[in-house]
């Protein structure tokens, strides 16, 4: 049998859907007078930024496929870092694109902003969607409106938000996995016990190295020791566990104590092969988040360049609220928090021997 007798030919121009996709480009400004020049750029690019969130959908929805389950295959880890890895470099051609735009005047930008009224990428559905995959809560966001911002869409449309707000999200899920690590406890030995021993070592090291100090006077040496004193009490609040739910429970926080341990096990003994890629998995959300946060602000400093202190046609402040969402729609802040508390490793704890060669670097660590 012939290929094509199994497969009918197709051209480059069909495969593509060439038809639909260039026939959509349609300035407003020439429904009503002459169509403007810059508004083609304007619409291409919404388009493209369309057409990637759709690709980024489809690559973090199918990891929180592989996290959906009480247990996650270690073939997946890695698949799942290559893939948000991908997510990572189409973000970076989100804030270049920025510049394409930029090169739009804002005298220019004013020949047609009236006809797209009262449109803003505020209505973006992918956009929402991608913020609550990925974990941002309802009642973590800003809003400039009395009514939620889900009332800008469809009633299907609203129903479909409103139930993905329900489920859980990437963040949750990968709480839930960190939750499970296996080596926050080995027969007798408690990672957090061993860790809140050798962070109260390492403070009482800092301190002595103080007072035994040539260098500082008294006053100096005082100060420093109560840095140090403030130092150790933070450390103290953010390891105990009653703390920490308490910090939890006030929405200060939404990383569970048993994750956040095992976050911190994960940076500290990365070079171990186990937890190689589970580093790389966290490493990929952190940058991730960075850079949604990076394109918020680079979105609203253009924003700020075309429209100065202007409304939105979405009807927000402009400038002021987007900074807010800068501020305060970042997801994963907490995972970059960990790195608050992590200590050198000439102060870790020595793991017991059994649970080196678990962890997979007791060769290393022998040798
Ligand atoms: C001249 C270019 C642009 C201007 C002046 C502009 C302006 C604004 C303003 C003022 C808002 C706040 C809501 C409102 O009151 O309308 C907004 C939100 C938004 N814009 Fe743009 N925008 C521009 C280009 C883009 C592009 C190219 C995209 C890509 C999809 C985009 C995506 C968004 C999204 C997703 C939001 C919602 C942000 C949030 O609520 O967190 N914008 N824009």
């Amino acid at each position: 049998m012939k290929k094509t007798d199994k497969y009918a030919a197709i051209h480059y121009h069909d495969y593509l859907q060439l038809d639909a996709i260039l026939s959509s480009q349609i300035p407003r400004s020439g429904l009503y007078e002459n169509a403007a020049h810059e508004e083609t750029l304007f619409i291409i690019i919404h388009q493209v930024y369309e057409l990637w969130f759709k690709q980024i959908l489809h690559e973090v929805g199918s990891v929180m496929n592989m996290f959906d389950k009480d247990h996650v295959d270690e073939k997946n880890i890695g698949i799942a870092v290559a893939r948000i890895e991908r997510v990572n470099e189409i973000m970076k051609l989100l804030i270049q694109q920025i510049q394409v735009l930029e090169t739009m005047t804002p005298l220019d930008f004013l020949e047609f902003r009236n006809f797209l009224f009262p449109a803003s990428g505020f209505q973006s559905f992918q956009f929402r969607k991608l913020e609550i995959l990925l974990g941002l809560k309802i009642q973590q966001r800003f809003s400039y409106q009395s009514r939620p911002y889900y009332h800008e869409f469809d009633a299907k449309q609203q129903e479909e938000i409103q139930s993905m707000e329900q489920a859980k999200s990437l963040f949750d899920q990968i709480v839930q996995w960190l939750e499970r690590t296996p080596f926050l406890q080995f027969d007798h030995f408690h990672f957090d016990v061993a860790y809140r021993e050798a962070i109260l070592k390492m403070i009482e090291a800092e301190k002595q190295a103080i007072i035994d100090s040539d260098y500082l006077d008294d006053d100096a040496k005082q100060a420093r020791l109560v840095m140090i004193g403030v130092n150790g009490e933070y450390f103290g609040t953010v390891l105990d566990p009653i703390k920490h739910q308490e910090r939890l429970d006030a929405g200060e926080i939404r990383i569970s104590y048993k994750s956040m341990m095992a976050a911190i096990l994960i940076h500290l003994y990365r070079d171990a092969p186990i937890l190689q890629l589970p580093y790389r998995l966290l490493e990929s959300i952190t940058t991730m988040d960075e850079l949604f946060t990076t394109w918020r602000y680079r979105h609203a400093q253009m924003v700020m360049r075309m429209l100065g202190k202007k409304t939105g046609t979405g009807g927000s402040s402009g400038f002021d609220y987007l900074m807010e969402t800068v501020k305060r729609h970042q997801i994963f802040k907490d995972f970059q928090h960990v790195s608050t508390l992590l200590i050198p490793r000439s102060y870790l704890p020595v793991l017991p021997e059994k649970l080196q060669q678990e962890l997979g670097f007791y060769y290393s660590f022998k040798s």
